[in-house]
């Protein structure tokens, strides 16, 4: 992905929403945030992916995250759409901001413009993108989905806990990986400093290589 990218420093940028106008540093604060874009209100997979939004409000909530919806529809847009959300929603509340972007000003500085998809008077429109920032205002980790296909929450809660567990401890998920299943000892870490790092034990596979650093723990 051109542009911002992980590792990056979210730009300051002065945004209007529906929770009023706000710099992305002061929203962030030091906790965790998720920036997301969707191509345009008023339209069905749009309007289920900000449903189960408003449905995992709580998951993101315990784990710290703030939200922080993007379109280039403009804020009474934004306003009008809400109702169908909350209705799409078995009811619960769309409680986080909506960024109004009709100048198509902030999605290009935060790299969500979808290269393909405009809208019906030729204007461009966000892809679904969706940054993780952390509480140093770091990119963690990016999305970035076609306007055809929807993005999947709990994919969103199950990064969200890889990444504050790597952030607390000096490990990393594996592959297929799902909140509780063990997590594997970063490979910067020597067998000593595990020893240290992880009493609770830890198990190294054995392999052809005979090299030990396939290691399983749980954190
Ligand atoms: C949708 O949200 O359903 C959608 C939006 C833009 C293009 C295609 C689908």
């Amino acid at each position: 992905m051109p542009g911002l990218t992980i590792g990056d420093t979210i730009p300051n940028l002065e945004v209007e929403t529906t929770h009023g106008k706000f710099k992305l540093h002061d929203f962030a604060g030091d906790g965790w945030t998720i920036i997301f874009s969707h191509p345009g209100d008023f339209t069905p997979v749009c309007t289920t992916e900000l449903g189960k939004m408003a449905a995992y409000t709580g998951e993101f909530r315990r784990r710290g995250l703030k939200l922080l919806g993007l379109s280039c529809d403009d804020l009474r847009s934004h306003a009008d759409w809400i109702k169908d959300i909350e209705a799409c929603s078995g009811g619960c509340k769309v409680d986080f901001p909506i960024i109004g972007d009709p100048k198509r000003e902030i999605i290009k500085q935060l790299n969500m413009v979808d290269p393909d998809e405009k809208d019906p008077t030729g204007n461009q429109v966000p892809s679904r993108a969706l940054h993780i920032v952390g509480p140093d205002k770091k990119i963690k980790l990016s999305f970035l989905y076609p306007a055809s296909t929807g993005r999947n929450m709990d994919e969103v809660v199950r990064v969200v806990e890889s990444l504050q567990k790597a952030a607390k401890h000096k490990v990393a998920t594996p592959v297929n990986w799902k909140p509780g299943d063990p997590v594997v000892i970063s490979p910067g870490v020597s067998n000593e400093q595990a020893k240290e790092m992880f009493p609770q034990g830890y198990e190294t596979v054995d392999l052809p290589s005979k090299k030990e650093y396939l290691r399983f723990t749980n954190v």
